[in-house]
């Protein structure tokens, strides 16, 4: 059997570990396994894009690489992709014919909902089997507690806020640091309480400015005249006015939540503020072992359901255990904080604010 891999979506920890898993454990079952490079764009045109992967390749220094070599694409949905000349062309079908051309029957994609969508109607409308594995910094997969990913970017952003909690002290400013993690908050939220910060902001709850400054008068009240504040990119101004850039390519994404607040702050306390973003650190950053090892975990559930012919199936991880559901259940959703998620409660049961009281 051949089986095609490619990875989807933005870059992050624990991919390369993730093919590597596939690969050595597909060749122990007797399958060949194509890397497909660049996403689906290295679908496009007559040539695909791709090699075959061996596993002698997965020494454990590429296992524990960042990012993936493969390479991945975040920009143009194949049904609706942006041409130069300015036309939008649907380009499923050249896709969809170079998948077969390789003789590949099944797709493994590693990506997040978005890219979970779109293979999803892609290997439909051409009968290719698929599986997939979750990643994303942003942890908004449903069906699972955690994506390949994430854990990484949580121990990036740690070690970010920790480093600045010196100079913070020392020099009595407020620093904001504005992280990513698109819609959800999972991310801010997570590594917000392991460096316990003063305050967290994320899109999924609404959050007061006066409460903000509430928080710092708490905090000079305790006798502490520096104050950490973490916003999630998506959050939105005071006045419910989303903040975002628009780049040459032509892609608008969020970003600069957190000057407009460092603004708002200075006005209000006449206080240092300063700014600062981990920035795309956290999706380059090196895989941590807890990422490698569910990287792995998938890899080897993905053969496995392979060679049991279970297709159309997600590896996750649900009460800590490696399971598999259906992409159906998956695709076209994501998974926002809950008012009632586990990390809610705990932020706010160390006395974290979260911008709402
Ligand atoms: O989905 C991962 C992610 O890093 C988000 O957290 C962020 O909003 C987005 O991708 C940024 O994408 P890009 O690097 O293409 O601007």
């Amino acid at each position: 059997m051949k089986i095609g891999i490619l990875t989807s979506g933005g870059d992050c920890a624990g991919l390369n570990a993730a093919i590597g898993a596939v690969t050595v454990n597909a060749a122990l079952k007797g399958y060949q396994v194509l890397g497909l490079r660049g996403g689906t764009r290295g679908l496009m045109g007559t040539e695909p894009n791709f090699e075959v992967l061996q596993p002698a390749h997965f020494t454990s220094d590429v296992m524990r690489s960042p990012s993936t070599f493969l390479g991945t694409t975040n920009r143009g949905n194949p049904f609706a992709y942006p041409m130069d000349d300015g036309t939008v062309v649907d380009r499923s079908d050249e896709i969809i014919g170079n998948i077969k051309k390789l003789g590949i029957e099944t797709l493994i994609g590693i990506g997040g909902d978005g890219s979970l969508d779109i293979l999803n109607q892609l290997t439909r409308k051409g009968g290719i089997n698929l599986m997939w594995m979750p990643k994303t910094i942003d942890n908004d997969v449903c069906e699972t507690e955690v994506a390949i990913g994430f854990y990484s970017a949580v121990a990036t952003a740690f070690r970010f806020l920790n480093d600045l909690h010196a100079t913070a002290q020392t020099h009595d400013m407020i620093m904001v640091t504005e992280i990513m993690g698109r819609d959800a908050g999972h991310l801010a939220l997570h590594s917000g309480v392991a460096a316990h910060v003063d305050i967290i902001l994320i899109p999924e709850i609404e959050y007061a400015f006066e409460n903000l400054v509430k928080k710092y008068e708490q905090v000079r009240a305790s006798g502490r005249s520096y104050m950490q504040v973490l916003v999630s990119e998506a959050v939105k101004t005071p006045d419910g006015e989303a903040v975002t850039v628009a780049h040459n390519t032509g892609s608008v994404r969020y970003g600069g939540i957190g000057q407009h607040l460092k603004r708002k702050l200075q006005e209000a306390l006449k206080v240092e503020v300063r700014v600062q973003s981990p920035g795309h650190t956290l999706r380059g950053c090196s895989p941590t072992a807890g990422d490698i090892i569910l990287a792995q975990q998938f890899g080897v559930k993905v053969i496995d359901l392979i060679s049991q012919k279970k297709f159309g199936r997600m590896a996750a991880m649900q009460y800590g255990s490696i399971v598999d559901v259906p992409v159906e259940k998956v695709a076209g959703r994501s998974r926002p904080v809950t008012a009632s998620d586990a990390m809610v409660h705990t932020a706010r049961g160390l006395n974290i604010s979260l911008g709402d009281q």
